[in-house]
């Protein structure tokens, strides 16, 4: 199946050379053994946004490591907006970029830009996010998601009391009262995370450590459509209003990305649960390791986040994108997991820490992904 795909490509990118011979992208080539020159080719990138801080990385490690590669890159932001992320990929397309590379908005729906690349021979790589629903996406590059929400739950538990963070019992029992938030139903991430944490968590729900006092339980009550702070900042003030009317406390609160940590804890604040984890508030988790939240984490406020190293995932995405323009195959290390309703992607799955504040100097400061000045101002 493969190898048909490939053949076809050869051909499709041998009639892009002619086609668009009046210069702009498309023009590289795989030649007959697949292998171009990059200095003749552009690669497109596709990231959803940039008011969170990681896509920004992303966008600009991809970006920079491509052209250093020798390839030129058109990279662009969708604003969190599909329509203009299916516009922006249309027009990839129809500049004749030899490859895509695409972190989704939405995962289901972009199928049409798909089959259009797929018609032109151009190798679409799913970043990050996988994109459901079709045939015509080649490779995936991402975390270890299911981990990741694994992870998210084992910081809660450790933050509670319950575990260690060598993973043993520490010994608390409870009963401590729980809210659950989850991303956007639309990013396939979103449940990934979600799954891992709940199967990490549900023994102690079953045994009652941990009650989720809202009853809100089902990703489809928990979720946060865009992953947007305002709307978890809304939904905590919700059922801090309704179910913790009663004068009872939340303990802690399962949170599957820093800015809509950053939304609870300003909720929980607000509502007078004081400034810090030691004067009251509770344990809240995170993921991405945003600035803003390292500081938080370094302050004593938010309890911890998920450090995925976007410039390992950036590299990831760089040597696949480099294996199908050279002709191969990328190399996977998961084939079974990532199945988009259509095929199962074959993926390049990378590993997360989790973050807590006696490790911010060896994970954060030492990788030089932050340096101690931003950590202490908490900004980038
Ligand atoms: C990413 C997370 C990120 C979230 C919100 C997910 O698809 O995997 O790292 O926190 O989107 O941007």
């Amino acid at each position: 199946m493969k190898s048909i795909r490939f053949v076809a490509l050869g051909g499709a990118l041998a009639l892009g050379l002619t086609a668009c011979s009046g210069g702009g992208a498309g023009s590289g080539g795989g030649g007959e053994d697949g292998g171009g020159d990059p200095a003749d080719m552009t690669i497109g990138v596709a990231m959803p946004t940039e008011t969170s801080e990681r896509w920004i990385a992303d966008g600009n490690a991809v970006k920079s490591q491509l052209e250093e590669a020798g390839y030129s890159v058109d990279l662009q932001y969708a604003a969190d907006d599909i329509p203009t992320q299916s516009q922006q990929i249309d027009q990839m397309i129809t500049k004749g970029v030899d490859l895509l590379i695409v972190a989704s908005i939405d995962g289901t729906a972009l199928a049409n830009q798909l089959q259009a690349a797929a018609d032109a021979g151009i190798p679409v790589i799913a970043y990050d996010r996988l994109i459901n629903g079709t045939e015509n996406v080649d490779f995936y590059v991402t975390f270890d998601n299911y981990n990741v929400g694994v992870q998210q739950a084992t910081s809660l538990l450790v933050g509670l009391g319950i575990l260690n963070e060598d993973g043993s019992e520490a010994g608390a029992t409870g009963p401590f009262n729980v809210e659950l938030f989850a991303g956007s139903l639309d990013d396939n991430n979103a449940h990934f995370f979600y799954q891992g944490a709940m199967d990490t968590l549900q023994p102690y729900i079953d045994n009652g450590t941990i009650v989720v006092k809202s009853g809100q339980t089902g990703i489809e009550q928990v979720a946060t459509l865009r992953w947007l702070q305002e709307t978890a900042q809304k939904r905590m003030e919700d059922l801090l209003t309704s179910t913790y009317s009663d004068g009872t406390k939340v303990n802690g609160v399962l949170s599957p990305y820093d800015g809509i940590s950053r939304g609870i804890i300003t909720a929980l604040q607000n509502a007078g649960y004081g400034d810090s984890i030691e004067a009251g508030l509770p344990i809240v988790t995170g993921q991405d390791a945003e600035i803003a939240s390292v500081k938080l984490i370094n302050d004593g406020v938010q309890y911890s986040t998920i450090f995925k190293d976007t410039r390992k995932l950036a590299e990831q995405a760089v040597t696949s994108a480099e294996a199908f323009l050279e002709g191969d195959e990328p190399e996977a290390n998961n084939t079974e997991d990532y199945d988009n309703g259509v095929k199962v992607v074959p993926s390049f799955l990378l590993e997360s820490d989790i973050v807590y504040a006696d490790n911010i100097q060896s994970l954060l400061i030492d990788s030089g992904y932050w340096t101690e000045e931003q950590v202490a101002s908490g900004q980038a």
